[in-house]
């Protein structure tokens, strides 16, 4: 576990004080220190690490310390989301005032909502109006703004163009050429010598990514996307049957065993390093693979993942990150200050052409310098705006739970515990009590 984390959570129950700077200005100790040292305040944000979003949030909120005389602590989470939401709702369950400024998932607004302000009462409407409307809706629970869009992403596929003009093939449109494609260029390569190439690499490990995987599977063949609009339980279907076969198909063959232990960082590590010929990753993965050291640069095209066959359609799960301020945090004022300066228009700029991480300013995807940079946030906008949401809408805060039932589910088939018809039977049964029947 994280140690800043084990330090926060560890210590709460017992002992929630302030940093040792808060004590002493409770204290009065700096009243005669100059008015400009006694105004400035920590305060203290949790961002992600996975790719640059560790760098790119320190700079980010070094930039907003400077302008405002304040200065702000970064604490590094896990990279597998579900460990993260588990270590936050332990934070704010203890109520701890440690963290002002928490980065949450799309998903999570649902099940964090109680624990943090209502930004609306804090942030100018017009720079709210900037975000996509979608995003801020999803954000928005029983009338209150929990968090501000920081950046989205949506699932997409990488492809080493250099192989597929090698072997005279093109970028699949379907799962089925994808399969193939892997296959025959992952036979050829190790035939010539290259014993560690792989297929195709994704995440499936059991955590929040293999949820997103395998929902574009099941959505790409017309199997839905586990709870219909009216919170009914819609999985045990022969779409999502076939797709979970197909995908149990990979393991051994296009894509290492090792895949079922993969994340998103696993996954990248094995293409970026040269090692696969398809990859399932969000789009912060490109900045990276083009970066001056990446072994791969300049042989990388993106494109929507696949469909599941004729009938099927091209799906990529929505994914994304926001900034909530906590109910607990001493400074709720300044730390609304720092989540709009995070999230402004500017900053969205600087962490798109520097990361590739997704705007949330439908305006930036018109941006010049934003589109030389990632080409294919321009080429791919219908995969963006047409994303599949995760039914963290529909189950509120038992969407955690749905979810792990999904990827544990997911899991067992990928790894042959369980065919995938006998899986989903039972993967029905268990939502359906659940839901008390689509009444979550
Ligand atoms: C990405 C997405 C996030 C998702 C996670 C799963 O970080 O932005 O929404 O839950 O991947 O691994």
């Amino acid at each position: 576990m994280n140690r800043q984390f084990m330090k926060i959570t560890g210590k709460c129950a017992t002992r929630c004080t302030r940093s040792g700077f808060r004590a002493l200005v409770l204290a009065g100790l700096l009243t005669t220190m100059p008015i400009a040292t006694v105004n400035a305040e920590t305060l203290a944000i949790s961002c992600g690490a996975v790719g640059q979003e560790l760098q790119l949030c320190k700079e980010g909120t070094e930039a907003w310390a400077k302008r405002t005389g304040n200065r702000v602590k970064v604490i590094s989470t896990p990279n597998s989301a579900t460990e993260r939401l588990a270590l936050y709702q332990q934070i704010l369950a203890a109520e701890s005032p440690e963290i002002d400024v928490f980065q949450i998932d799309i998903i999570w607004p649902g099940i964090l909502a109680g624990h943090f302000i209502d930004l609306s009462k804090h942030i100018d409407p017009t720079a709210i109006a900037e975000h996509f409307p979608a995003i801020v809706a999803n954000n928005t629970v029983k009338g209150k703004l929990v968090a501000l869009p920081w950046f989205t992403d949506a699932g997409v596929l990488y492809y080493r163009q250099d192989l597929l003009d090698k072997y005279q093939a093109t970028p699949p449109q379907t799962w089925a050429e994808l399969t193939t494609t892997a296959q025959r260029i992952q036979d050829g390569e190790r035939a010539a010598g290259n014993p560690r190439l792989q297929g195709f690499v994704f995440q499936a490990k059991g955590y929040e990514g293999l949820t997103c995987n395998g929902l574009e599977w099941v959505d790409s063949f017309g199997g839905g996307t586990l709870v219909g609009a009216k919170g009914e339980a819609s999985i045990n279907n022969p779409q999502a049957v076939a797709a979970l076969k197909m995908a149990a198909g990979w393991i051994g063959t296009i894509a290492p065993q090792g895949v079922l232990n993969y994340d998103e960082e696993e996954s990248r590590g094995v293409f970026q390093s040269g090692n696969a010929v398809f990859m399932r990753n969000w789009p912060y993965a490109w900045a990276l693979a083009n970066a001056a050291d990446s072994p791969v640069r300049g042989k990388v095209g993106v494109i929507a993942l696949p469909s599941g066959g004729a009938a099927g359609k091209h799906s990529g799960v929505l994914g994304g990150w926001n900034l909530a301020v906590s109910r607990y945090s001493a400074h709720p004022e300044l730390a609304a200050d720092l989540v709009r300066y995070l999230t402004s228009r500017a900053e969205q700029k600087r962490r798109a052409i520097a990361g590739s991480y997704n705007p949330t300013m439908p305006a930036l995807y018109k941006d010049a310098e934003v589109l030389a940079a990632t080409p294919f946030f321009g080429q791919l906008y219908p995969t963006f705006a047409n994303a599949v949401a995760r039914p963290s809408r529909q189950t509120g805060a038992k969407y955690n739970r749905v979810s792990a039932e999904f990827y544990n589910t997911v899991r067992d088939v990928l790894s042959g515990q369980r065919p995938a018809g006998e899986a989903l039977a039972g993967l029905q049964r268990r939502l359906d009590r659940l839901s008390r029947g689509g009444r979550w």
